[in-house]
């Protein structure tokens, strides 16, 4: 049993729990959302004692020098002093220009605000204190808007909330993190885009990227879903693939055979049966956990090697 100091107490520490558990159980509000070290919602910062390195893993080098780590992947056999943290003090507050529907459950989100992003970039978006969702970057580094594409559930505490927003609403956003997004040294290789669901939205976003920086090998989109209905962004890939010869758009169904037309019925089968060589390329996978799994293996036992393989797994509808 360790301690944690935190606002002059000593709090008793199990091992075993994480730093988040112990902080909330004394009633301290730490935000969070998904308790695996992704969202990066659950950050304190370290006052005492050194950071353990697992949980500042994925972090900036400016965040690590802030002494900040992620709370619910933060265990400790020595003691440390903690403080709380917002992110939202480094927050921006955007503003909304549109939400559209684009299917039964999904709407996309349109914001303006003064951030440089990439598409395939993910931003912490804010309903209130308690309240975070993390959402893929839809648009394009050249956009003079950031859209997000969420799926809407019945239960959705954020997109739910999302819903109901109007032009000219205000929201607190943060961000952009991570690097699933099309950078200088893809350039030489061919790309792989592989998503189910609300995934082709940032990917959507990467191809147009690389097509505005003059990317000259081909892009193979794979786009994924449970039914023919469900793949909602069809119409926008079906034209980015008119328009530019290197790009081969290939839609499969997950489950429904009869759907599956000209395509094998299942994705995995068809990166199995189609897809080999895939040592020069590189390959972006979005969506459920699940399918970037299965995926990510699939693309490794075609020949992929791991650096060059970006991924961002999300559970949808929150
Ligand atoms: S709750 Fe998401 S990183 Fe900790």
């Amino acid at each position: 049993m360790t301690k944690v100091f935190i606002d002059d107490k000593a709090i008793d520490w199990p091992t075993q729990q994480p730093l988040l558990d112990v902080l909330r159980q004394q009633g301290y509000p730490v935000a969070f959302s998904c308790r695996s070290g992704v969202c990066q919602s659950c950050q304190v910062r370290i006052t005492q004692g050194t950071p353990p390195a697992a949980a500042q893993a994925g972090l900036t080098v400016a965040q690590k020098e802030k002494q900040l780590v992620l709370s619910c992947c933060c265990y400790s056999e020595q003691d440390l002093g903690v403080s709380l943290y917002d992110p939202r003090e480094e927050q921006v507050t955007a503003e909304v220009l549109s939400v559209t529907s684009l299917a039964d459950d999904i709407i996309e989100l349109r914001l303006r605000a003064p951030v440089a992003f990439h598409g395939g970039q993910y931003m912490t978006l804010w309903r209130d204190a308690q309240t975070p969702r993390n959402y893929s970057i839809a648009s394009a580094a050249d956009d003079d808007h950031l859209s997000f594409h969420i799926q809407v559930r019945p239960d959705g505490q954020f997109s739910r909330w999302a819903k109901q927003l109007s032009p000219t609403d205000h929201l607190s956003i943060y961000g952009p993190l991570g690097d699933c997004h099309y950078q200088p040294e893809h350039s030489e290789r061919p790309l792989l885009l592989a998503a189910c669901g609300t995934g082709i939205a940032p990917l959507y976003a990467v191809a147009r990227e690389a097509l505005a920086k003059g990317h000259s090998h081909n892009i193979h989109i794979l786009y994924a879903a449970r039914s023919a209905a469900r793949l909602y962004w069809r119409k926008p890939l079906e034209q980015l693939a008119q328009n530019h010869a290197q790009v081969r758009l290939d839609c499969l169904i997950l489950e429904d055979p009869s759907e599956g037309k000209r395509k094998p019925a299942n994705v995995y089968e068809f990166v199995r049966s189609e897809l080999t060589g895939l040592q020069n390329h590189q390959i972006f996978l979005c969506g459920a956990p699940s399918f970037v799994q299965k995926m990510r293996k699939q693309c490794f036992m075609a020949g992929a090697r791991p650096r060059q393989v970006c991924f961002d797994a999300f559970e949808a509808g929150r």
